[in-house]
């Protein structure tokens, strides 16, 4: 079921075209990456989604119905929810204070309690790995981190999350337990877009591959029917460029080697 589509989406910024005539959609637990090379857009895109910046033409359709995403609260509102990549976390407050910054539950005396279990409910959801819900932010890895923004933008009980390149601060191990929680959001039943300039992130957990270039679309792809190659030739434009080349050129050389190579 498509959660979110956007059609015909242009924003200028004065002389600047950040985006023409963008299409995208997505499903209730699909994920999209969007992918491009720097100022192809991608920021922009979020931006719209998030309420930050009104499109200057196109539609947005949301569970349905056309609406119009005029600014932050608004997108909440709806069901969207963006994680961006500084995070926005306190680093001096604990995992429950962070979690509920802005929006404690009342009344007062029932706080504590009800904000600890929910947010273990919200950590269980995801199968997250914190030791601790007391402990201040600081105390966290950056996987851990990038959990706690997820599980915020959770409480809103969004259709769709957008992560804005979740993994780019991450070594490899916390890479892959955030590449993990993506997949509980899309078991969840979320439509996930995730911004990303990592192929293998994008290959290891999306579903759809959307490529932005200079403000345009440059191919929606399955990410099961593309390689690797194939996106970085939409990203950059090339169809023939020189990473495809090589690559071609290893294939060959591999696919001969058993025959023509060293002697048995
Ligand atoms: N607030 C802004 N004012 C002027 N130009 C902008 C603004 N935001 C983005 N742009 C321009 O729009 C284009 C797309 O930028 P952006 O969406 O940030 O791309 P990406 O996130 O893919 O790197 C770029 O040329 C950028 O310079
Ligand atoms: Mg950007």
């Amino acid at each position: 079921m498509t959660v979110l589509s956007l059609r015909g989406i242009s924003k200028t910024f004065g002389a600047v075209a950040a985006l023409t005539d963008i299409e995208l959609d997505v499903d209730a637990g699909e994920v999209v990456a969007v992918v491009g090379d720097n100022g192809a857009g991608k920021s922009t895109l979020v931006k719209i989604l998030s309420g930050v910046h009104p499109p200057d033409s196109g539609t947005i359709t949301f569970e349905g119905r056309e609406v119009a995403i005029t600014n932050p609260s608004a997108a909440q509102k709806l069901g969207i929810a963006t994680v961006y990549q500084d995070l926005a976390l306190c680093e001096n407050l604990n995992v429950i204070q962070n979690l509920f910054l802005g929006h404690e539950v009342r009344p007062l005396r029932l706080n504590e309690v009800a904000m600890e279990t929910r947010s273990w409910e919200l950590l269980r959801q995801l199968s997250a790995k914190i030791p601790s819900v007391r402990v201040p932010v600081a105390a966290l890895s950056g996987g851990q981190r990038q959990t706690v923004a997820i599980a915020r933008s959770l409480l809103g009980d969004p259709k769709i999350i957008i992560l804005d390149e979740p993994t780019a601060a991450l070594g490899v191990a916390q890479t892959a337990e955030v590449l993990n929680l993506v997949e509980r959001l899309r078991e969840n039943g979320l439509g996930v877009i995730m911004i990303s300039h990592n192929m293998a992130d994008v290959k290891a957990v999306a579903d759809t591959v959307a490529v932005l270039r200079l403000g345009r679309n440059n191919g929606v792809f399955k990410v099961n029917d593309v390689s690797t190659e194939d996106i970085i030739a939409a990203i950059t434009g090339a169809t023939d460029n020189v990473v495809s080349r090589r690559a071609a050129a290893r294939e060959g050389a591999a696919a001969h080697t058993p025959q023509e190579g060293r002697p048995s």
